[in-house]
């Protein structure tokens, strides 16, 4: 649903060969190089403050190169694997990161020295980490769709299995701990504030109502020998796996299973709090034929 989401999932789908990836940075690179003025970008005030303004001013300029490729359409694999590479390096706690110490997953506001990174050499060192050349033989490249969940540009019964992770009730605000990465995947801060208010983000519900239409788009696209995993969370008081389950045969699936991981053995990672999520669930379900 997000352009965020789009790139990470088509750059992961379907990627390049590595000396494909070498010619789209080559590419980057001399755009980069080129002294083009930047006009045409909006940017955040927060975001001055991660970075060293020659970084930034390179952030910018490969956003721009990336907005000019994608306005004209005809987009190789390279192109989405390499943004989603610099979009993983846009802010992190380690020296990977383009910006000032943060967090690699939330932009929490950033700390310490202003250190100048080269977009370019950060970037080089991250494409090089995902080990293109030894991709599996057997992989098989696949398609990645910018849609809602609840409108899937899927044929009707063409589909053998959904095997999902939704949004856990009340968590975890995505458009807000995406923000920064969002704003570089094209969408302002004050788009976002909009697609919060739309409804289309299962995370701004209060309610599972929502599933309903979850559920019919699912039953619409799956094959009728089809499987449906949900991927759930126990929150505070909302076990969510048994309230999905119990609306399914309103929706033609019937349960399989409602499997509770056993979190008991689990690393704790020095936190003491596991958050509003107590228990992690996976709800097996199948069409009712
Ligand atoms: C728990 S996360 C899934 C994480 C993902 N499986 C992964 O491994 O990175 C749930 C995601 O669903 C997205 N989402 C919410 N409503 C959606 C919708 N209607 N269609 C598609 N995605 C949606 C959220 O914004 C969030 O990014």
């Amino acid at each position: 649903l997000s352009p965020l989401a789009f790139c990470i999932s088509a750059g992961k789908v379907n990627p390049p060969s590595p000396e494909e990836a070498a010619r789209f940075l080559n590419s980057l690179d001399d755009f980069l190089h080129r002294s083009a003025a930047i006009t045409t970008i909006t940017t955040e005030p927060e975001l001055s403050d991660f970075y060293h303004p020659e970084t930034f001013t390179e952030i910018l300029r490969a956003k721009l190169f990336f907005e000019e490729r994608e306005s004209q359409g005809d987009l190789g694999s390279a192109h989405w694997f390499v943004k989603a590479c610099l979009l993983h390096i846009l802010h992190g706690n380690r020296p990977y990161a383009l910006s000032r110490r943060s967090h690699g997953i939330i932009p929490i506001p950033p700390k310490g020295p202003v250190v100048y990174k080269s977009l370019m050499a950060s970037l080089r060192d991250k494409v090089h980490r995902t080990n293109l050349q030894s991709l599996s033989q057997c992989f098989t490249p696949g398609v990645a769709h910018l849609a809602s969940a609840m409108a899937a540009p899927l044929e009707t019964g063409s589909v053998d299995a959904i095997i999902t992770s939704p949004p856990f009730l009340g968590t975890t605000e995505f458009l807000r701990q995406n923000r920064v990465r969002l704003w570089f995947s094209g969408w302002s801060y004050a788009q976002q504030a909009e697609k919060k208010a739309t409804g289309s983000f299962l995370e701004y519900h209060k309610t599972l109502e929502i599933y309903s239409d979850v559920l019919t788009e699912f039953r619409r696209v799956i094959r009728p020998t089809g499987l449906l995993v949900l991927h759930l969370g126990v929150v505070k008081k909302l076990d969510m796996g048994r309230t999905i389950e119990s609306v399914a045969p309103n929706h033609g699936f019937e349960p399989i299973r409602l499997l509770y991981e056993d979190t008991t053995s689990l690393e704790s990672h020095g936190r003491t709090d596991r958050g509003a999520t107590h228990q992690h669930q996976f709800l097996f379900l199948r069409p009712i034929n």
